[in-house]
């Protein structure tokens, strides 16, 4: 039978600081998301209890009780879904711990109090899931946080999940430092890293970010891209969240779009400061010339263009633009 549902509530699950969620998405958008477990700090899980908690949420939108965190939610499709009672969405986002400054993320006004805290292990409750077998062949893992080359379990996680596990690893960090994990896994065509620039000259990065990291970051993406095929190279995304008033010119703008193509990156994502957007609620009109600017942009480059939480959520998805066929799925970003 086809009903309104989404991936997550189907098939996936969200590991947060204290708690294991549906997803994070409805958070970004500023809801409370759907709750799995309300406490949870790396205890043993009984994976039926999760799928029988899951069922239940996903009984509710089989019967079209689609709960008001969901109702505008672009990630709702109506279709057959299959009952698959397994992971095919894995989001670990359970610590906050970050080494860079950035002005316009929660964990700014924090950090000594993030980076004082001790996340629980991951590694042995996604362990626990495969031996279980509760990860689809086809699954995506996706790590935020905090930034994950500072989690200490990141090396041993992504050991684990490219050599015991068929799933893809989408990895979203700031850059700074480099990872083999994430090397290794670009070589085999297993993981896609996210690096938010967000600044095309190293002034406004260290606006940004609080660090003098720009000629570091482009070290690091070259050293990732050093080798591989235009395919495994697409698997890289440069981001540039438009923060009003601080990078949402044009110079800027292009700056970052020839840095873009100078390197030859061709997976480019796009999105609007958070905070920023939740206030006044509308995307002012420069940064939606912008966009249409990227997009001719990357109709001229060739590349891929996607966008992040914020824009799906006001149907930029639509948008979406897909020359080099990667196998990432476009829409759950
Ligand atoms: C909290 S960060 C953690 C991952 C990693 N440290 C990084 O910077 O990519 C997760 C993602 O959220 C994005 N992000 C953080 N704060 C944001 C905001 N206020 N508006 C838009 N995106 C934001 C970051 O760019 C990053 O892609
Ligand atoms: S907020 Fe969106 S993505 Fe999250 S569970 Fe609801 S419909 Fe799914
Ligand atoms: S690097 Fe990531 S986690 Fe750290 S401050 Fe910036 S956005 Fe936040």
């Amino acid at each position: 039978m086809a009903y309104l549902s989404c991936e997550f509530v189907e098939n996936g699950i969200c590991f947060l600081v204290d708690s294991v969620m549906i997803c994070c998405y409805a958070m970004s958008i500023g809801h409370q998301g759907l709750c799995i477990s309300p406490k949870f700090v790396g205890q043993e899980l009984d994976w039926e209890e999760v799928i029988n908690i899951k069922q239940e949420i996903r009984e509710r939108f089989a019967k079209n009780d689609i709960p008001s965190a969901c109702l505008e939610c672009p990630r709702l499709k109506n279709k057959e879904w299959k009952d698959k009672n397994k992971f095919n969405y894995i989001l670990i986002n359970h610590w906050n711990n970050c080494n860079m400054k950035c002005i316009y993320c929660y964990t700014r006004d924090r950090k000594k109090e993030f980076n004082k805290m001790i996340p629980y292990k991951i590694l042995p409750v996604l362990k626990d899931a495969v031996k279980n077998k509760m990860l689809t062949e086809d699954c995506w893992i996706d790590i935020t946080g905090g930034e994950p080359l500072v989690l200490k379990e990141f090396p041993d996680l992504m050991k684990f999940i490219i050599e015991e596990t068929t799933a893809t690893v989408l990895v979203n960090t700031a850059g700074t430092d480099y990872s083999k994990w994430i090397k290794k896994g670009l070589v085999q065509g297993r993981v896609s890293p996210t690096i938010s620039l967000d600044a095309g000259t190293r002034e406004t990065y260290k606006k940004i970010k609080g660090f003098d990291y720009f000629k570091k970051v482009i070290n690091n993406v070259k050293k990732y891209q050093k080798g591989l095929d235009e395919v495994k190279n697409s698997l890289i995304s440069l981001k540039y969240i438009f923060i009003p008033e601080i990078n949402d010119n044009i110079d800027e703008l292009q700056c970052w779009l020839n840095l873009v193509e100078e390197l030859g990156i061709k997976n480019i994502k796009l999105e609007i400061e958070h905070e920023w957007y939740l206030k006044n609620k509308f995307v002012p009109e420069n940064i939606r010339e912008y966009i249409e600017y990227v997009k001719d942009f990357t109709h001229r480059y060739k590349c891929n263009l996607s966008y992040r939480e914020l824009l799906v959520h006001i149907g930029y998805n639509k948008d979406e633009i897909h020359y080099i066929e990667n196998g990432l799925w476009y829409n759950h970003n």
